[in-house]
């Protein structure tokens, strides 16, 4: 068992987070307090390794993720780009609004469909500048293949990609696209973590980083959210190098392999 720092820092993001809540309930959409406190706590971290970068989310809907992006922006560096192929811009930028006044330059929303970002100068100009990627548009195979390879393109090297849906019953061709694409691009992305119906990638060679954020600190910073979950490291990382969370699952805050539960490897 690692012990976790509690620092000045730490106080102050739970606390913003504590704040931000009442925005998040009242903002419709498919985003869940539980993904939202982990990515509240992810980004954190970004900010705590000084990970600059844009932002870029695929599905927007009435912008409630994209209000948690806004927080952990800075507009004087860093750019959020929104995209939707029905963009509903006053409900999004009224969302925005509660986070800031004058949006500017600092937010690009185009409606567009996804697959038509291939012809965007995004994809030339935005080279591997993209710290936080959420994949939340059309979820056929073919779209999260597309958004996927975006996404390829555009992440930096610290940064993350979460794609929505993963392991939802409704959608098993999400689960399916992601696991083929990071089978067949092994050099490009790991997934490092899945839970609560997102999955989260990384660049392999910053994998580390992560694994061992998610070992060391991610439960601490959930529960600073409110948010009683269980990490699991079900098998050794040579077969598979990747954490699930979910509820808390028999009063485990951590949950190594069945026969060592005891035991967390990455
Ligand atoms: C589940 S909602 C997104 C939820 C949102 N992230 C939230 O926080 O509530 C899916 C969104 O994807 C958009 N969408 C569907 N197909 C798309 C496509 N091909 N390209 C871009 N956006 C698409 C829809 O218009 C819808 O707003």
């Amino acid at each position: 068992m690692t012990m976790e720092m509690i620092t000045p820092q730490k106080v102050h993001d739970v606390a913003r987070f504590a704040e931000h809540l009442d925005l998040h309930h009242r903002i419709d959409g498919w985003f869940s307090v539980e993904s939202a406190a982990a990515w509240d706590a992810m980004l954190c971290k970004q900010n705590a390794l000084r990970a600059q970068g844009h932002m870029l989310e695929i599905g927007v809907w009435k912008g409630k993720s994209a209000t948690l992006m806004a927080i952990h922006s800075d507009p004087t560096q860093e750019v959020v780009v929104l995209v939707d192929k029905y963009l509903d811009q006053p409900a999004i930028e009224s969302a925005l609004h509660n986070v800031y006044a004058n949006l500017g330059d600092s937010f690009q929303l185009l409606k567009m469909d996804s697959r038509r970002l291939v012809l965007d100068p995004i994809l030339v100009d935005g080279f591997e500048a993209f710290r936080w990627i959420h994949i939340d548009g059309e979820h056929s195979g073919r779209a999260v293949i597309n958004d996927l390879s975006v996404a390829n393109t555009l992440l930096s090297d610290q940064g993350v990609v979460c794609i929505d849906d993963y392991f939802n019953w409704l959608y098993p061709q999400v689960t399916e696209a992601v696991n083929r694409y990071v089978r067949e691009h092994p050099d490009q992305f790991a997934l490092f973590l899945c839970g609560y119906n997102k999955a989260y990638l990384a660049r392999p060679h910053h994998a580390h980083t992560w694994l061992q954020y998610c070992k060391e600190e991610l439960m601490g910073d959930l529960e600073g959210r409110g948010v009683e979950a269980t990490l699991a490291k079900s098998t050794l990382p040579t077969e598979m190098n990747t954490f699930g969370m979910g509820p808390r699952f028999e009063g485990q805050r951590m949950r190594g392999p069945d026969w060592a539960q005891q035991t967390i490897r990455i």
